[in-house]
């Protein structure tokens, strides 16, 4: 698909042989933090939201506030869309703006996964959009979509699904789980490596906890969209809580800016790794 910033985004990097970190966001501050984080390393950013958070906000209000911080950036911002289990949500991101969707129907059958994907695709790529699809079923919880199960995906499978269903980006899934890692994930490398040879750029889910060589490796045998969510949140809430607690006299200006600053370095320190300006964080 020509022109469209997703896909330029995920060529891009390629050419570079690194990843776009994809962070998603739940409110301006965040979006915020993370146009500047990218700003200040000169790289390019997707911004991504869940199904929960266009629900909470409404898609044209989102749409309105991620415009508002990327619109005068000196980086590439692509918006997206992450895990949509609902057809319609998905194609009102579509209407709305959005650069790209992600359809989530990796819970259902193969042959049923690749129909619902491609409908959504045909609809997408009509109005220049493009789509990210899942297969194998990544676990952990991500909003509100909690799933226990993990299911490997395997080669052929998957390049079966990206032949049939027409996505622009895979997201496989290769051992990596959403929100903290109780236990250390065993990944599938072998399957990146195969995957990262083909066209279609593959997406690593799960990032929060992975470490900066397990990020590095996986970009290096094709990772080139890597996602982070839980960090971000960690981050804010994590801030709130230590000034809350600090018994400063905090007036809500200066409240908002440390908040924000801590948000950015900690996207910071991830997106340096996925750019390859840093070995670890
Ligand atoms: P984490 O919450 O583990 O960072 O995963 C983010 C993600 O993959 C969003 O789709």
């Amino acid at each position: 698909m020509k022109n469209n910033l997703f896909v330029n985004i995920l060529q891009q990097a390629k050419e570079e042989g690194n990843a776009v970190g994809a962070v998603n966001i739940f409110n301006y501050l965040t979006a915020d933090a993370a146009v500047l984080a990218a700003s200040e390393l000169g790289v390019n950013l997707i911004i991504q939201t869940s199904a929960a958070t266009v629900e909470h906000f409404g898609a044209q209000r989102l749409f309105d506030i991620v415009e508002s911080v990327r619109k005068d950036a000196a980086v590439k911002v692509a918006l997206h869309l992450d895990h949509c289990k609902k057809t319609e949500l998905g194609k009102l991101c579509v209407d709305t703006g959005w650069d790209s969707v992600m359809m989530d129907f990796s819970q259902l059958s193969f042959e049923e996964n690749i129909a619902r994907t491609r409908e959504v695709v045909e609809y997408a790529h009509e109005k220049g959009v493009a789509v990210e699809g899942e297969i194998g079923i990544i676990s952990g919880v991500e909003e509100d979509i909690v799933s226990d199960k993990q299911t490997g995906a395997d080669f052929e499978e998957t390049m079966e699904f990206v032949r049939r269903s027409g996505i622009d980006a895979v997201a496989p899934a290769i051992g990596t789980a959403h929100g903290v890692y109780r236990g250390v994930p065993k990944l599938n490398y072998e399957l990146v490596e195969q995957l990262g040879r083909e066209k279609t750029p593959v997406v690593i889910h799960g990032g929060t906890g992975l470490s900066a060589q397990q990020f590095r490796k996986l970009i290096a045998l094709g990772g080139r969209k890597v996602n982070i969510s839980t960090l971000v949140k960690n981050a804010y809430l994590g801030k709130i809580k230590e000034l809350a607690l600090s018994g400063e006299k905090l007036a809500p200006i200066p409240f908002d800016t440390e908040i924000r600053m801590a948000v950015k370095e900690e996207i910071k320190k991830h997106l340096a790794v996925f750019s390859g300006r840093e070995e670890t964080f």
